[in-house]
């Protein structure tokens, strides 16, 4: 079963979830999988001023975009700009999104796949329920394997890579994100486990009173 939880506003989801993440690498998490999105990113830069031996941890990606990572769309330029480039893990794994869905999706896996389980994933999710990048009713929600590409994400742009669901149902701790009005719906229809949000059993959900519709 997830867990939900529920505070008061955005800046105490992202300061709560900076501090859950913070706990688990001391407690001796070693792979960290960074989502995209603004939610998310409140979160790293909190998580960039607590005290963390990132020496001991490798980053990965949840999923990624396919364009250059200096791009404005980048997961990865977020997630530097963010915390990456404040602190100093001992690797950084990028989803390369240049090389387009299929050959970034094959190289990810490889990746992935030699350092699974993985131990703690932050997730957002969409309006639509996705997350990562799992779009309701979209066959890549079925995929086996770590990681697969995407070619018609109705989030822009529609060129994607993303782990499976497979890959994030397999992690020791999966959190997941949700602030504002605007996801009180994705989060109810996540608790009826309609939407590939909604699929990771065991998640942990950070919700601000408005995304909880309260
Ligand atoms: C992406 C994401 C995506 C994101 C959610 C939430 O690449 O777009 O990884 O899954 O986390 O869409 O994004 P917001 O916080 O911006 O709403």
């Amino acid at each position: 079963m997830s867990e939900f939880a529920v505070l008061e506003t955005a800046e105490e989801v992202a300061a709560n979830a900076a501090a859950e993440i913070a706990e688990a690498i001391r407690a001796g998490s070693r792979t960290l999988v960074l989502a995209g999105g603004t939610t998310p990113r409140r979160c790293y830069e909190l998580l960039a001023r607590l005290d963390v031996a990132w020496g001991r941890v490798t980053v990965l990606f949840g999923d990624e975009r396919c364009v250059a990572p200096d791009h404005p769309d980048s997961n990865y330029r977020m997630a530097r700009e963010a915390l990456l480039d404040h602190v100093a893990p001992a690797t950084v794994h990028r989803i390369p999104g240049e090389l387009g869905p299929d050959e970034a999706a094959a190289a990810y896996s490889r990746v992935v796949a030699g350092l699974a389980p993985l131990d703690i994933v932050v997730l957002g999710i969409g309006e639509d329920g996705h997350t990562a990048s799992l779009f309701p009713g979209d066959a890549a929600v079925n995929a086996r394997g770590w990681a697969v590409g995407i070619r018609n994400s109705p989030k822009p742009p529609p060129e994607r890579v993303t782990l499976t669901l497979q890959a994030l149902r397999g992690a020791h701790q999966v959190l997941i994100l949700a602030t504002g009005a605007g996801k009180a719906q994705a989060v109810s229809m996540a608790k009826r486990q309609e939407v590939p949000s909604g699929m990771i059993a065991g998640a942990r959900w950070l919700l601000d009173r408005a995304a909880a519709g309260q």
